[in-house]
């Protein structure tokens, strides 16, 4: 599992969508070989969609050979409600990008049989060749989805009953009351998230220090359901330095370490997205003892990060790639354009595009919110990232 420790939500958002980005340009999708990509609602995640939005408009990713599943949705709650987390992903993402409809899959809250409606959705990710990456949030209470403490670690789509805590946490969205928060959702589970090939988690908050902790720092445990990341080939958290208030100076250090150590004596160019060692060239090698004879030792005193080679996300923005044409490959064009750091651009206020129309005929739970553009968060025009 990888640590990777940012300053605050934003530098993490960043991290993130720039991530998922590089991930879907790598994977090169085409309409039979599709990404299928697993995705969260809740605030955190708000920020990512809007950078995805914006490399979106600058023709840095497309969405169109991208496939969607989302975690969950309340029960009984209308389609149509602002809260409803199938509006929240047509306001945030599907509704600014080029994801075709057919290829969004939502929970339905609403369906007659909800333990019907839960297989369909486990046969569908199966059908489409399973979840290539699952990007989560958490809670304060280490859920993951909303497999609330207690959940199976082995469990799969269902109806879940929320933990008083989440419901709690959730009333904010429903002006603060309670009552009009839904005490069901269905859920994916724990294990459709661990049998994901790979699992980003974002975690932001000294309310979520905690959790973060629990699950990373003892044992797999099925109160803590986040725990269960540590039993994933290919896992990844990312965090802001509130969300390690709790843990050990010493694994805050070890994370930053290894992140260091990578970057400085190994060299961006020999580390795979994924974060193993995928080549060594004899220049890199000459270039690790140079810089010090035990890496370890001098990570552990503290590595001077060279700025020119400290931040990782702007370099690694400009290195996707463009994609191959292909006989089945109908991505359309992609530029290898230049793409400032500062995202100042707020070009991207303005989401109105026609793809708006393609909510239209959702062949998954129907939901045409027809929302505008004018939710992406003002917070973050002019982010520093
Ligand atoms: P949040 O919710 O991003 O709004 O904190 C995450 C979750 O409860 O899973």
């Amino acid at each position: 599992m990888r640590l990777i420790i940012r300053e605050d939500p934003k530098a993490v958002a960043y991290y993130t969508a720039n991530y998922v980005r590089q991930r879907i340009n790598e994977f090169k999708p085409t309409r039979k070989r599709p990404f299928v990509l697993g995705l969260p609602t809740g605030s955190t995640p708000v920020e990512v969609y809007w950078h995805l939005v914006d490399f979106y408009k600058r023709s840095e990713v497309t969405f169109r050979n991208v496939v969607t599943f989302s975690m969950d949705e309340y029960v009984g709650l209308p389609q149509s409600h602002p809260e409803s987390y199938c509006s929240f992903m047509h306001r945030h993402l599907y509704d600014h990008i080029d994801l075709h409809p057919k290829n969004i899959h939502m929970l339905n809250g609403n369906a007659e049989d909800l333990a019907a409606e839960c297989q369909r959705y486990e046969e569908k990710i199966k059908e489409v060749g399973g979840i290539e990456l699952f990007l989560g949030g958490i809670g304060p209470d280490g859920h993951i989805a909303f497999n609330e403490p207690g959940s199976s670690l082995e469990s799969v789509t269902r109806v879940k009953t929320l933990a008083y805590e989440t419901v709690l946490a959730n009333a904010r969205f429903f002006g603060g009351d309670v009552n009009k928060v839904p005490k069901l959702a269905l859920t994916v589970g724990v294990g459709t998230v661990r049998a994901a090939r790979e699992v980003l988690l974002i975690i932001t908050g000294a309310h979520k220090a905690v959790a973060l902790a629990k699950c990373i720092e003892e044992g797999v445990n099925h109160m803590w359901t986040l725990s269960v990341v540590q039993l994933h080939p290919s896992a990844m958290i990312v965090c802001d330095e509130d969300a390690t208030l709790e843990l050990h100076v010493k694994t805050v250090r070890y994370f930053k370490s290894i992140e260091q150590v990578q970057e400085q004596l190994i060299g961006r160019q020999n580390i795979s997205l994924k974060g193993s060692i995928s080549k060594l060239t004899s220049s890199d090698i000459s270039h690790q003892f140079s810089a010090a004879t035990d890496p370890m030792a001098s990570s552990a005193a503290g590595v001077q990060v060279d700025p020119s080679n400290s931040d990782s996300e702007s370099s690694a923005h400009d290195d996707y790639s463009t994609r191959p044409e292909s006989e089945d490959d109908d991505v359309g064009s992609l530029t290898d354009s230049q793409h400032s750091d500062n995202g100042s651009d707020t070009s991207n206020a303005d989401m109105s595009s026609s793809t708006n129309a393609l909510a239209a005929s959702s062949s998954d739970a129907q939901c045409t919110t027809g929302f505008s553009g004018s939710s992406v968060p003002a917070a973050t025009v002019g982010s520093p990232f």
